[in-house]
């Protein structure tokens, strides 16, 4: 599974970075607007493509689809790897086929339903990013969703790759793995928390007070 990383902080994206598991990135409004202050909108992008040697997801605003290509091909401009993450919306699903034939990479975003992510798979999305915290957040478990989403591309042999979304807990990241989800997108405080164990602290805390005494004899 590839992991990228749910951010568009700078501090976060590099510390994750040196772990050497960032398969891509995705940001959106809301997470931009975190950085306000820090830069402009394509300096912060600029800057974390440069350190992300994957795609990263930057979504355009455009409500219309010739917008939304107008908007994607301006953003595309900042860098090699910037994916376009287009709204699952009639508009964007227009749009994901536009994006297509002039060979741009794009995320269908705010996905909710299999309906949804049949529609975007034929329209030719890259990716498509199913939201499973916000879909548990209103008492529908969301892994199901992408459960249902991985068997009918399988069905079709659709090339669509599903990034699991909306990630808030590590629960979310060890069912995406077990399903086989084709990548997780995961927030920095979570991906902190895959590696933490408690057993862990206390075997390493174990093992070096007991080397202090070999050494000590
Ligand atoms: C995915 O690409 C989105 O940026 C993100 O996962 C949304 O997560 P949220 O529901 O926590 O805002």
């Amino acid at each position: 599974m590839k992991f990228f990383i749910d951010t568009a902080n700078i501090e976060e994206i590099r510390e994750a970075a040196t772990l050497g598991i960032l398969d891509g990135a995705t940001t959106n409004p809301t997470l931009m607007s975190r950085e306000k202050g820090k830069g402009s909108f394509s300096d912060i992008l600029k800057e974390i493509c440069s350190i992300v040697p994957g795609p990263v997801s930057a979504e355009v605003v455009a409500l219309d689809a010739e917008g939304m290509v107008r908007e994607g091909k301006e953003l595309c401009k900042i860098a090699d790897n910037i994916i376009i993450k287009v709204p699952c919306i009639r508009e964007g699903v227009k749009a994901i086929g536009m994006f297509k034939k002039e060979g741009i990479d794009t995320n269908a975003t705010l996905c909710f339903s299999l309906n949804q992510a049949i529609l975007v798979a034929k329209a030719g999305a890259t990716f498509v990013s199913p939201f499973v915290g916000r879909i548990d957040d209103v008492g529908s478990p969301g892994m199901e969703v992408v459960r249902e989403i991985m068997a009918v591309y399988n069905n079709y042999s659709f090339a669509t790759q599903i990034i699991v979304s909306s990630v808030r807990h590590a629960q979310h990241v060890y069912e995406a793995a077990l399903i086989g989800a084709d990548v997780c997108t995961i927030p920095f405080n979570v991906i902190e928390k895959l590696i933490r164990h408690p057993l862990t602290d206390v075997g390493v805390e174990r093992f070096l007070e007991d080397w202090d005494k070999v050494q000590k004899k």
